[in-house]
């Protein structure tokens, strides 16, 4: 008998797997593709009245949700909070899968299960820092305890600020088993190269990457980290651990990723044997070997080379991690990276500032016979403070002051100092971005403010003064009027290259004209002039941020040419002018002469980094159209103006005759018109063949001209 009913149940058993086999079908719990929520019930704002159909107004793009609609607690921005819960149901299969994005916060913006009332399961979204990705990415749960017992589903967006969001979609009950995560996962190496090698996939969920030493965290970013195929690979330089044990500890991972496997040690970067000749790395604009860049930071001449710190994500393609990149140069155009100035710390990541050469040894951390090499940067945590590191070694190590930060908060936006030896006081003066919140008429603004601040060893600061309208990146430095010594103004600028022309009393900034048009071109930000270049070259030199993308390349962004400013008379007043730094020329083409009617070709065989100039006196309504490497730039002698790519600006004439030089790189365009005054920046993709360079003109013909063009040599060796 007892054989039979085992007989029996092994039967019933075999027949019950034989039906799971077959593979009940999923059911679709919601995909949110109507055009309300159903029988979903939203309580308070975040969720609105109905799914989204995608980003919400001032959220990034937001991908990876299926179908046109999904639900995204995003309405009324990260402020708003809410639920959203389901209709009861029953539950009818062992698991649950569904796509979530957003925010990861537990309690805070989630997706639970409730049965009887209980939270039984929960997930959030993956984002928990600033930085990250909208894309929603697949989830589950496995709930076999629960089949047959009535449950419902809840969205909750309890939280405000950042990532104060959630994204739900397709939420189907099935017999597939959901992807598991990895918490945690950790590799240990014994170092014995030079950098580790991390894969990175444009556009894969953000994960959170520790490198620890006997526990202690001794470096830490985020990065698309790719579960398979890597885009690009992103290094770290770990030769300070060589024969040391690392650990590399991943917050999550894929049930199947193979992501902490392929992270390799190697002398060399990646890719090594292609550097400096990807398709779209620009040639004559300095960029980062790896990863985004953003604002120049720094900016100084030591020893006999130019530095240029910079604004730098080393494992993405997008801003974040910002630590400070480093390149040197002896002549301003050929650049050579150097590793990472300044990593992230406790206090924050490390934002924009300044340095200075502190000839005097004011702050003591070098000798009279060594002067040391001063940064001075924002530690962008909460507070966001004012800090300082320092070189001895030239400009090869640099170590943070113990005593920082050396200014503390004065509102949570205070950023960017940039610092200046004043020597008739012999007081060192910070300029320092500080944000105001305030409510006017109802709504939020930011008061913008450059605050003024002395310090006799770059050490005790305090704030002496303050003007208004600026944003962000200041910079403050002395030029003299159409170069004589004697006659020197102050200039203040901000992020947009936007300034005022006055007078410094080593405490306060008095103006002398309104705020006043920077760059007339696009995507040029954040630019800075250098620190210590000697008083017998005296040239300003200025470098900005070109927001030039360059995509599918394991690297974002470019930096300006380096910048000649001068103030120059004119009708108005004194104005900023811009030159460039010309790199090298290569071959020159030869000129030609063009007559109303004419286009005419001024390159034969061009590499494609070219330097167009063109001078020319026109008549009343000459029309000049160029083009170089397929960019059209046209001049208007009737309206005095200029058009760069669909772009215009007016470009005064100076003594009856227009100059203008127009420099042509794979991802940068820029062109000097009207002696300097009208500096127009652009990024541009280019397309078609490269190479060539025409002239056409119409209307009247010019009573004087010259153009040529030349072939540039790449700063890259
Ligand atoms: C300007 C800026 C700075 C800040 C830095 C952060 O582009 O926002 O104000 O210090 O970038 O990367």
């Amino acid at each position: 008998m007892k054989a039979a009913t085992f007989s029996h149940l092994a039967l019933v058993t075999l027949l019950g797997s034989l039906v799971l086999t077959r593979a009940a079908e999923d059911i679709v719990v919601a995909n949110f593709e109507g055009p309300n929520y159903g029988a979903w019930k939203a309580v308070g704002q975040a969720f609105g009245p109905a799914p989204a159909r995608g980003a919400l107004p001032g959220q990034m793009a937001v991908d990876g949700f299926e179908g046109r609609g999904l639900v995204n607690s995003f309405v009324g921005g990260d402020q708003s909070t809410g639920t959203l819960t389901s209709a009861t149901f029953q539950i009818a299969r062992p698991y649950f899968r569904f796509l979530i994005g957003g925010g990861g916060y537990p309690n805070e913006t989630c997706l639970n299960l409730r049965v009887d009332g209980k939270i039984v399961r929960t997930a959030g979204g993956p984002n928990l820092q600033s930085g990250g990705s909208e894309r929603l990415q697949p989830g589950g749960w496995e709930v076999i305890e629960f089949l047959g017992r009535e449950a419902v589903l809840e969205i909750v967006d309890r939280r405000t600020g950042g990532w104060g969001h959630i994204n739900v979609d397709q939420i189907v009950q099935t017999e597939r088993k959901p992807p598991v995560e990895r918490r945690n996962a950790t590799r240990e190496l014994v170092i014995r190269k030079r950098y580790l090698h991390f894969p990175v996939k444009n556009g894969a969920a953000k994960k959170i990457v520790e490198v620890l030493e006997a526990g202690r965290v001794e470096r830490f970013f985020d990065l698309e980290l790719a579960d398979g195929d890597a885009d690009w690979w992103a290094f770290l330089d770990v030769s300070a651990w060589q024969g040391r044990k690392l650990t590399v500890k991943v917050n999550k991972l894929g049930e199947d990723s193979s992501a902490l496997e392929s992270i390799s040690q190697e002398d060399a970067i990646k890719g090594a044997e292609n550097l400096y000749r990807e398709p779209l790395r620009p040639q004559l604009h300095f960029s980062a070997r790896r990863g985004w860049l953003n604002d120049p930071n720094g900016l100084v001449f030591y020893r006999g080379e130019y530095h240029l710190f910079f604004q730098h994500n080393p494992y993405g393609w997008g801003w974040g991690n910002m630590h400070w990149g480093h390149a040197k140069s002896r002549d301003l155009l050929h650049w050579q990276e150097q590793p990472e100035a300044l990593y992230p710390d406790a206090m924050g990541p490390m934002f924009s500032g300044s340095a200075v050469v502190d000839w005097k040894n004011t702050s003591g951390f070098g000798t009279n016979n060594e002067p040391p090499l001063v940064l001075i940067y924002t530690a962008a945590g909460n507070p966001a403070v004012q800090c300082l590191a320092y070189s001895t070694d030239g400009g090869k190590t640099f170590a943070k002051h113990g005593g920082n930060p050396v200014v503390p908060q004065i509102t949570s936006g205070n950023r960017d100092p940039k610092v200046i030896w004043h020597e008739p006081t012999q007081r060192w003066v910070m300029t320092l971005y500080v944000g105001f919140d305030e409510t006017k008429d109802g709504k939020k603004t930011t008061r913008h403010t450059i605050h003024f601040l002395t310090s006799p060893n770059l050490k005790d600061w305090k704030v002496v003064s303050q003007t208004d309208g600026f944003f962000e990146c200041p910079d403050f430095f002395e030029l003299s009027i159409d170069g004589k010594i004697k006659n020197k103004k102050w200039i203040l600028t901000g992020a947009s290259s936007e300034y005022m022309i006055g007078t410094f009393d080593g405490q306060k900034f008095t103006s002398e004209t309104p705020k006043l048009p920077g760059h007339r071109g696009q995507s040029f930000y954040a630019a800075q002039t250098f620190s210590d270049i000697p008083a017998k070259d005296g040239r300003r030199i200025q470098i900005g941020w070109l927001q030039a993308p360059s995509p599918g390349m394991p690297f974002n962004q470019a930096m300006s040419l380096p910048l000649e400013l001068k103030l120059l008379s004119t009708p108005e007043g004194p104005r900023l002018s811009w030159q460039p730094i010309m790199p090298e020329a290569m071959s020159r083409h030869g000129r030609v002469q063009v007559k109303p009617g004419d286009t005419k070709a001024l390159t034969k065989q061009s590499t494609g980094l070219m330097a167009m100039e063109a001078e020319f006196e026109p008549g009343a309504d000459s029309e000049l159209k160029f083009t170089v490497n397929n960019m059209p730039v046209s001049y208007s002698a009737a309206k005095q103006e200029l058009t760069v790519n669909g772009h215009r600006v007016t470009a005064p004439m100076r003594g009856g005759k227009q100059r203008l030089t127009i420099i042509s790189d794979r991802t940068v365009l820029e062109v000097f018109a009207s002696d300097g005054l009208v500096y127009v920046p652009m990024p541009v993709l280019a397309k078609g063949r490269q190479g060539e360079a025409t002239v056409a003109l119409t209307g009247a013909a010019l009573r004087s001209q010259r153009f040529s063009a030349t072939d540039l040599r790449s700063i890259w060796k």
